[in-house]
């Protein structure tokens, strides 16, 4: 069930960009999406590259447990690594990264992706979940396709 379930979010998301709205408007929408279609994704959210600082992030919609880390800089966390390298993160064990921050003692495993804007890094889309190892190869294709369907959201 939650596979197809996953595979059925790149057509949600497809048509909730479609219907239009304002950026956060639909980033919240998507967030609530993928929160409700997935048991295991536990917190949903974007962090944006903030126009009014350099080389920092700050968190925009999301769903779940409040965080007190509103600004990410470049290079910290496992946010601010993907923003450095540009690349998907998939944690496994996040008790097992030196460069983390926690959100709550309940996370095990978060998958980071990178949301670009006519090449140019824009956002990331953050997932946190309760579960060890909650995201294999598929969860990392679906959630990649997603954030190439956003791009015009931004
Ligand atoms: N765990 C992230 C911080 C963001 S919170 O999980 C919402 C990190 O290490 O960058």
């Amino acid at each position: 069930m939650s596979n197809s379930n996953l595979e059925q979010l790149p057509q949600l998301v497809q048509s909730r960009v479609n219907e239009g709205g304002t950026r956060d408007e639909i980033l919240l929408d998507i967030c609530k999406l993928i929160n409700q279609k997935l048991d295991a994704y536990d917190w949903v959210g974007f962090y944006i590259v903030d126009p009014t600082q350099e080389r920092m992030l700050k968190l925009g919609p999301y769903v779940g447990d409040e965080t007190d880390h509103i600004y990410i800089p470049l290079g910290k966390g496992i946010c601010g690594q993907a923003a450095e390298t540009l690349e998907t993160f998939v944690i496994d064990d996040v008790n097992k990264e030196s460069n983390y921050l926690s959100c709550s003692i309940n996370v095990k495993s978060e998958i980071v992706v990178p949301v670009f804007k006519n090449g140019e890094f824009i956002a990331e889309l953050d997932i946190d979940s309760h579960k060890i190892a909650a995201f294999g190869k598929k969860d990392q294709e679906i959630m990649e396709e997603i954030c190439r369907i956003i791009e015009p959201v931004f």
